[in-house]
């Protein structure tokens, strides 16, 4: 098929989703992933508490409090503002932020949470190495946050940007969980790299004692850790980038 072509078909795809997430009074398209991923996986029940990571304009919400039910328990965090939703407490700020993370745990008032569902994405620099090495940060935390949180036997599901350092960041989360692979849904098989990564049975029991933000790290500069004549051998330039220092 011709480059044209493609553009054609993954137009028309991606406009079709747009219209079922309108006809189904869903807030974004995005829905529909986190019904075929729940369709799959069936990460959420009913009854459960559940927390969506990133969750403006809050299509996944929805979803979410349509699974579990009016005896269950959602709640959203998003930087930006989402709009009301029955069923759901929304909480608008920055999820690294330890004021809002301490919201959260107002919020959630000593339960356990069943699942987690983070579909989080940075902003974009267009810098691709420094995107990822952002995003897959911000997904260590995710997992740093949600895990003492997340009941045994609980599931997380979360977005992944493919590409150098995934290996690493997988291998970390493995230990807390029995069952952890990835899954592209269709309504997310588009030209980017988007995939999910989803992880069943949390096993607190099994989980190394270093965060996986820590452990990650550690095996981030080893592995760039290199001498310099070997490091234009590598061909990309990515670069751990530390939170508030800039980057390396
Ligand atoms: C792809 S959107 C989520 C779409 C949502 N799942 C839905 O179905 O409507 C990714 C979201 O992650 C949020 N985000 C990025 N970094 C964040 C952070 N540090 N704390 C909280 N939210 C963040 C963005 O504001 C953005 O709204």
């Amino acid at each position: 098929m011709s480059v044209m072509a493609d553009h054609w078909v993954e137009n028309h795809r991606r406009d079709g989703w747009r219209r079922q997430a309108k006809a189904g009074g869903y807030r974004a398209r995005s829905a529909f992933k986190l019904k075929q991923i729940q369709a799959r996986f069936e990460l959420m029940r009913e009854g459960d508490v559940v927390l969506d990571v990133g969750c403006h304009p809050g299509g996944w919400t929805q979803v979410a409090v349509e699974t579990v039910g009016e005896h269950g328990v959602v709640v959203g965090i998003d930087l930006q503002a989402t709009q009301p939703l029955e069923g759901a407490t929304l909480l608008t700020g920055d999820v690294t932020d330890p004021y809002t993370q301490q919201r959260l745990l107002d919020v959630l008032a000593g339960r356990e949470v069943n699942a987690i569902v983070s579909d989080i994405s940075p902003d974009i620099t267009g810098n691709w190495d420094i995107d990822q090495s952002v995003a897959l940060d911000l997904v260590a935390m995710v997992f740093d946050f949600g895990l003492p949180r997340l009941a045994p036997g609980g599931a997380l599901v979360t977005k992944l940007f493919q590409g150098i350092g995934v290996e690493e960041l997988i291998g970390c989360v493995r230990p807390h969980f029995s069952k952890v692979r990835r899954f592209s849904p269709d309504a997310s098989r588009n030209s980017s790299s988007e995939v999910y990564l989803v992880c069943r049975n949390h096993t607190p029991w099994s989980a190394p004692s270093a965060t996986v933000g820590t452990r990650f790290e550690a095996l981030m500069s080893q592995r760039l850790d290199v001498p310099d004549d070997e490091v234009d051998a590598t061909p990309s330039g990515f670069r751990v980038v530390r939170r508030g220092s800039g980057q390396d």
